[in-house]
């Protein structure tokens, strides 16, 4: 006999066109693909006459850096996307560098963080959250991530010291981090926010481009990101101060001419900086990717769009926490799977139905990783571990036992702006067969 959740279960699947009673592919019944589903690099697939001609461009002109070159007009390929993506972006200013990685390493010069200060960040997210803040001789400390996979509002202020200069709101797998609670946190501990979009170029929060909200934000535009030149990175501010010194960082400690234009009166001299320049054929290739960046987040975005709606009415069913759902990039679908064991069942039953699940994917949960446990630094001396608090601070898993359990529970399949709608049906379909019998067992 069907219980009444069951029988909801079954009646819900047979309206989308599957059913929920078919036999899973694991167990001997037809797969919803017999070719299984992959999700490919967005950026890549768009690259076209455009992505050539700027290339070809910088190749027959000769001129490959972004200051100076060969003939009497300035190179304008890195210029130009600055400027455009500072218009994109909704901000004053920006930078293009080397990585997003290198954009943080600016972007924490720019707020001046260094020894003896230190820096929230969540326990899940990529090792260029920690390891800048280390290479900047500041102590990283760990707050929780909720069920969006981004840092917990709730979990910040118990994390503030007299130390604490800046927060870290990382947007990641494609979802806003939860801006509103986090700035205001922020405001009033006179803490600045750094925002890392690095995995979500393109989404917005509350109608605004993420990167626009904090003191300063940043983005990678290596190959797994939105748009892509395989490396790329870019800051981004409204602060005339920080851009300069982010500039400057960026490029040994001196103003170029056409970023003292950009900041009107300089305001900063010269300090050490390093090097992060972009090179123009990076330049060309970011600006005819971003002139794409709308319709490659316009067309994620519906296939995602797609999938929760073809899902929303199952009974049950718990999605990620989306704090603005309008301003979703996409990235990914993910389910509450209530338990690890729940959640393994689902992803071997997703893979036989030839729609593969994951659970959430691109970051690590950094507390855990033996050397950030050991604090393994280049050198014994370090700031970051030998001063403040840095001797005395402990990681490892008992920093974060609510991120260990929601990563543990999650699973959720990686969307792709060139799926067909087919493509999404099939994704729709395998959800409604597997999740009903994952859930029942
Ligand atoms: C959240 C986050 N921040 C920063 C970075 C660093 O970007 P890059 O690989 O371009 O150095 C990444 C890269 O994946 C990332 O996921």
């Amino acid at each position: 006999m069907m219980d009444r959740r069951e029988f909801l279960a079954a009646t819900a699947a047979l309206a989308a066109g599957s059913d929920a009673s078919a036999q899973l592919a694991i167990e001997g019944g037809a797969p919803v693909r017999e070719k299984p589903l992959r999700a490919d690099y967005w950026g890549p697939q768009y690259y076209d006459d455009k992505e050539r001609a700027e290339l070809m461009e910088v190749l027959e002109t000769g001129r490959p850096f972004r200051w100076y070159g060969r003939g009497t007009q300035p190179p304008m390929k890195v210029a130009t996307f600055e400027k455009e993506f500072a218009a994109r972006m909704q901000t004053r200013y920006a930078l293009a560098v080397t990585s997003g990685t290198a954009a943080l390493q600016c972007a924490l010069a720019a707020l001046e963080v260094g020894p003896g200060d230190e820096v929230i960040l969540p326990a899940w997210t990529w090792h260029s959250c920690f390891n800048t803040i280390v290479h900047a001789g500041a102590l990283p400390v760990f707050a929780e991530i909720d069920e969006s996979f981004n840092i917990d509002p709730n979990d910040i202020e118990s994390k503030i010291t007299p130390a604490t200069k800046v927060i870290m709101a990382v947007h990641l797998q494609g979802t806003p981090a939860d801006l509103d609670p986090i700035l205001r946190i922020a405001r009033k501990h006179k803490i600045r926010v750094l925002e890392d979009c690095a995995q979500a170029v393109g989404a917005d929060y509350k109608g605004k481009p993420v990167g626009s909200h904090g003191d300063i934000g940043i983005y990678s535009l290596q190959l797994n990101k939105t748009i892509t030149a395989g490396e790329g990175g870019a800051v981004v501010t409204n602060d005339p101060v920080l851009f300069e010194r982010a500039a400057r960082f960026h490029d040994l400690g001196g103003l170029r001419e056409l970023h003292e234009r950009v900041v009107g009166k300089p305001q900063l001299g010269w300090f050490f900086g390093t090097n992060f320049r972009m090179n123009e054929f990076s330049g060309g290739v970011l600006l005819a990717q971003l002139r794409k960046l709308d319709t490659i987040v316009s067309a994620v975005r519906a296939n995602a769009r797609r999938v929760y709606e073809g899902l929303r009415d199952l009974p049950g069913i718990r999605f990620r926490k989306q704090p603005d759902p309008a301003g979703e990039l996409g990235a990914a679908v993910f389910i509450d799977l209530g338990t690890r064991e729940r959640c393994d069942r689902f992803l071997q039953a997703m893979k036989a139905e030839g729609v593969p699940a994951s659970r959430p994917s691109g970051s690590v949960i950094l507390p855990t990783l033996p050397h950030v446990m050991k604090k393994v630094t280049v050198h014994p001396k370090w700031p970051s571990f030998t001063m403040g608090r840095g001797p005395t601070i402990e990681y490892g898993p008992q920093c974060c036992p609510r991120t260990l359990d929601i990563l543990g529970r999650f699973a959720g399949v990686s969307m792709d702006p060139k799926f067909t709608e087919r493509d999404c049906e099939d994704i729709v379909k395998a959800v409604r067969k597997v999740y009903p019998a994952v859930m029942r067992a």
